[in-house]
């Protein structure tokens, strides 16, 4: 199958092309981003393949399905950049990885949590400058903190049995209750109170209409005073102009994000030679106790294999007209 494989990274040609061995696809890498101005470039193609921030609306996906293309190969887990409906009415599968190594985003929340709360960024650049001073790098104990997670699907399940092992009490609120992590001691509660009792909230649900803004200004007001957020889900999830008042008020004590709403115009660039137009992340970045990655969760070298070989598989699948166990429906 010839695949034109759009927001190509070093790291995407080189996972790929060592697995692509392995399979019989054609794929042809480009830089830019599918977008409705972009989507001329799939001519000749059967299938996409895009990642979080190719931008697959009902336009670009009229323009694919006159272009003959079949199949759309999500290579992450979430889909909200799609247009499913639009999708299906121009009969193309859209296919995911649903899970790749949710450990990865689970141990990056960790990260966050850990950086943000000892300051070892700090640390660093003050010891590479002969000051080893350690006023202001004081941090809290994890040990028998409330820990509130949104969502406990694979991510969910995974940052909570890290936290258990750190000595956390990890509560939870899902729409749907895992026993088997019930088991293990987690307590699931109405959201409000997930949002009145924890020290830390992380967010591990996908963004939907229900989810959209789930931080928001009325839930912020809910939490602990100098409580820590941290979300490596979806941007969309928290409303960042609410987020800014609760930091400039210190309700919120630590901000740790991966995502940001507005990523798609920022993160995967290197942007260090141009001037920043965002204003809201300038914001953001300009508090001593926020800090942001670009969308790394789940950048590891397992997690690279997994999603290359998943998609590889999909594109075979839908080729041979098998059963599409990974299809978004
Ligand atoms: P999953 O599908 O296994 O779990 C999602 C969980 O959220 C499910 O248990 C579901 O019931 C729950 N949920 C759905 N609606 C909810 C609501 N209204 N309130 C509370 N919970 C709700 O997904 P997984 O693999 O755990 O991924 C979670 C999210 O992490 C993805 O949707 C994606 O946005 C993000 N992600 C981020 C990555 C990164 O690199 N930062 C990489 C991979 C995923």
């Amino acid at each position: 199958m010839r695949i034109a494989f759009f927001s190509s990274k070093s790291y995407d040609k080189e996972y790929f092309k060592k697995y692509a061995r392995n399979y019989n696809h054609d794929i042809i890498f480009f830089e830019t981003a599918l977008t409705e101005k972009t989507a001329n470039l799939t001519e000749g193609c059967e299938a996409v393949c895009v990642f979080v921030n190719d931008k697959v609306d009902k336009e670009t996906i009229a323009i694919l399905s006159k272009l003959g293309v079949k199949g759309i190969l999500l290579r992450c887990a979430g889909y909200n950049n799609i247009d499913l409906e639009a999708a299906k009415e121009h009969h193309i599968k859209v296919l995911r990885v649903p899970a790749y190594s949710p450990e990865a985003v689970a141990e990056h929340s960790l990260a966050l949590i850990m950086t943000l709360n000892r300051k070892t960024h700090k640390a660093f650049n003050r010891v590479r400058e002969n000051n080893f001073s350690i006023e202001h790098l004081v941090g809290f104990n994890l040990f028998e903190k409330t820990v509130g997670l949104i969502g406990t699907g694979l991510i969910g399940q995974a940052f909570a049995k890290i936290m258990l092992g750190l000595g956390c009490k990890v509560i939870a609120f899902d729409v749907y209750e895992n026993e088997s992590l019930k088991k293990l001691g987690i307590n699931y509660l109405p959201l409000d109170e997930v949002f009145e009792q924890a020290d830390i909230i992380s967010l591990h649900c996908p963004l939907t209409p229900e989810t959209k803004y789930i931080i928001n200004k009325e839930n912020i007001s809910k939490m602990k005073d100098g409580v820590m957020i941290i979300n490596t889900s979806r941007g969309a999830l928290i409303n960042t102009k609410d987020v800014i008042g609760g930091l400039k008020s210190q309700k919120i004590g630590y901000l740790g994000l991966d995502v940001y709403e507005q990523e798609e115009d920022i993160f995967f660039r290197d942007l260090s030679e141009s001037v920043l137009k965002d204003e809201t992340i300038s914001r953001l970045m300009s508090f001593p106790n926020v800090l942001i990655t670009s969308h790394q969760g789940f950048f590891t070298k397992e997690a690279l294999g997994q999603i290359a070989t998943v998609t590889l598989n999909n594109a075979t699948v839908l080729e041979n007209g098998e059963v599409l166990l990974n299809e978004v429906l």
